[in-house]
């Protein structure tokens, strides 16, 4: 038997491109897995209304930890369009299967590394190192959200909270709400993994990130956690943030920051910002660890206009699976991994287009096991 059992998800796109091509690592590498391939995506939509069937989420349940390609998504008027005509007008919504898996699996941590790799022309600067920690199970994730407001809701807000009177006389057909919700236990939660993970892998600073002059309860439940979290690791130096500033400085002197730790919609903002310092989206990758499972992923979504092209870069895959060998305390596979990326960057001879070259997905990949 397998050591591993692995839930694979090509999903749509470029998705399976890349996919293809982390398999060509892994194998070279040899890990020793059993994969298990998932339904899911856009074809699972338009065949049977729902892109996360209730098989697959079965099927992972059975194995330790899965690897996710990219899925497509759509508009909600065109995504009733690609529905089976059978399908067609039964109130089917179309809805995220990566959000769908977080909540399923509880997913709550996204660890978000963004390094710059010597020789990467794409580098904003060679010296960066940041690892973001999100959050990603709350804040305006959650899903609760009206439109039109049912009145009852509206009174009890007006009851409630004197701010919300300004909507007394609305109609409920013009106000559209959604809620940012965040726990003690998951901002806590949150926290620990940043300051935990700063000190195993020897990370100066864990810098807070949110807007605690704007939305004072959720922000300010957060940033207690973290100076609590602080004071159990002195030996780390810890800053907060307001989000908007630190946009700012993100792009000033990205070098400065090591940790950075945040909620869900802020961390998936910062984390593409973060992601373009040091390459770009060829480049991103991404975990997403609960207490029993974990999902890694690209941060490139399926980019339906090169899908079987081979023509991505597939290096964002490629560093989601070191990650994934990581979880699995595969870690001398994992180093190895890191080690022969970080080699064929700095060679600079096989470039995948985003980085100047004519390298396919595949011919990356290749070079890449070459060095293993
Ligand atoms: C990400 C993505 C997702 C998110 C989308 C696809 C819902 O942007 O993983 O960052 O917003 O979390
Ligand atoms: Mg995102």
């Amino acid at each position: 038997m397998a050591k591993h059992k692995i839930g694979w998800l090509p999903g749509d796109g470029v998705g399976r491109d890349v996919m293809d091509a982390a398999r060509i690592v892994l194998d070279k590498l040899g890990f020793d897995a059993e994969y298990y391939h998932g339904d899911i995506g856009w074809e699972y939509w338009c065949k049977e209304g729902n892109a996360l069937p209730a098989r697959t989420i079965e099927m992972l349940k059975q194995t330790d930890a899965c690897l996710f390609g990219a899925i497509t998504s759509k508009p909600r008027e065109e995504a009733e369009k690609d529905l089976l005509r059978p399908l067609q007008g039964k109130g089917l919504v179309y809805q995220s299967p990566i959000l769908q898996l977080r909540q399923e699996f509880n997913l709550h941590t996204n660890i978000r590394p963004c390094k710059s790799y010597p020789g990467n022309s794409l580098n904003y600067r060679d010296d960066i190192n940041v690892v973001v920690f999100r959050e990603s199970t709350e804040c305006l994730y959650v899903g609760i959200e009206f439109h039109p407001v049912p009145p009852p809701v509206l009174q009890t807000l007006m009851e409630y909270h004197p701010k919300a009177r300004r909507y007394h006389d609305m109609n409920p057909n013009d106000i559209a709400i959604s809620t940012r919700i965040l726990t003690k236990q998951r901002c806590e939660g949150i926290a620990r993994s940043a300051f935990e993970f700063a000190r195993r892998y020897g990370y100066r600073s864990v810098t807070a990130v949110e807007k605690p002059n704007v939305t004072r309860e959720t922000s300010g439940m957060l940033f207690r956690e973290a100076r609590k979290m602080a004071k159990q690791f002195s030996d780390i130096d810890f800053y907060e943030a307001n989000i908007d500033a630190m946009c700012m400085w993100l792009l000033k002197n990205p070098q400065h920051y090591s940790v950075i730790l945040t909620s869900n919609l802020f961390g998936d903002i910062l984390s593409k910002l973060c992601a373009q310092l040091v390459g770009g989206l060829g480049f991103g990758c991404s975990a997403n660890i609960g207490e029993h499972y974990a999902l890694f992923e690209p941060i490139h979504g399926s980019a339906p206009k090169y899908a079987g092209q081979y023509r991505v870069n597939p290096i964002g895959i490629i560093l989601a699976a070191k990650m994934m060998l990581d979880y699995l305390d595969e870690n001398e596979m994992a180093n190895t991994l890191e080690t022969a990326i970080a080699k064929v960057i700095r060679d600079g001879k096989v470039r995948t287009y985003d980085m100047g070259g004519v390298a396919s997905t595949m011919d990356m990949a290749k070079a890449i096991a070459e060095r293993i």
